[in-house]
């Protein structure tokens, strides 16, 4: 039983919600104390710098939800680590489904803003995860195993301790619809294997793996209370403090 050496992380993913009023307004509702998990709120790039300001002295860290892999040049749009360090932040979601689904994110160009991350000091929380189609063709050990190896391909074992994973099976989110505990914790159990076989077991020990996919005030102690199971990335939920609230509870035991 290996749950203690590693962080438990709440994460909130805002994804494309809220204007910066907003933002300040709900950020003042969140109350958290303890500190048994670490939490996080990735916001939209243009509430960066208000969520920094309001969560103030807070225990709470604040994310971006992507981040470009160059460092600087002609890449219209796009932002880079150096830049999202500069305002405070510590945290950066890379590869989301939705990212990998609309914006053309690969496992290449995951790994790739892996790397921007570390090297400018940020906390990359890599998201993987299996479409519905692929678990009913029985082939999410594949997939996740694929997306772990490519994903966090080149890193020395030093760098993997700082990466989180995020296990966010596609058809669970925003859909309502949970994967029970025990397939969260299996599937956190069998990529912690994977990283494994690679890195050797004190390195896999030390990962933190959340699960991510319509986690809730109600369902998230089960699911955070999975020996592979070590925090959550929550989006709809996360849009609510008292729920938000409640889950980080229930990341405290
Ligand atoms: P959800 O989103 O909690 O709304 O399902 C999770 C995520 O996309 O990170």
């Amino acid at each position: 039983m290996n749950k203690g050496l590693r962080k438990t992380v709440i994460a909130g993913n805002w994804k494309m919600n809220k204007t910066r009023a907003e933002a300040a307004e709900l950020i003042k509702q969140l109350a958290v104390d303890g500190d048994k998990a670490d939490v996080v709120i990735c916001v939209p790039y243009t509430n960066l710098q208000t969520a920094a300001e309001a969560v103030g002295g807070s225990s709470v860290k604040i994310g971006a939800q992507n981040v470009h892999y160059e460092k600087s040049g002609a890449f219209t749009g796009e932002i880079s680590a150096d830049m999202l360090k500069e305002i405070g932040v510590e945290y950066v979601i890379i590869g989301h489904s939705e990212r990998r689904q609309y914006f053309g994110e690969t496992d290449e160009t995951v790994n790739r803003r892996t790397r921007a991350a570390l090297n400018a000091g940020l906390i990359p929380i890599v998201c993987i995860g299996e479409l519905l189609d692929e678990r009913e063709a029985n082939i999410t050990e594949e997939v996740l195993s694929r997306q772990t190896k490519l994903g966090l391909a080149g890193f020395t074992a030093d760098e993997i301790k700082k990466i989180i994973i995020a296990y966010e099976p596609v058809w669970a989110i925003g859909t309502g619809k949970t994967a029970t505990a025990a397939q969260a914790g299996e599937a956190c159990g069998f990529i912690r294997g994977v990283i494994a076989k690679i890195h050797g077991k004190d390195v896999a020990d030390a990962v933190t793996i959340q699960y991510g996919g319509s986690m809730n005030a109600k369902n998230a102690a089960e699911l955070l209370a999975q020996e592979d199971v070590d925090g959550g990335l929550i989006g709809g939920a996360s849009l609510i403090a008292e729920d938000f609230g409640t889950i980080i509870n229930a990341a405290q035991g």
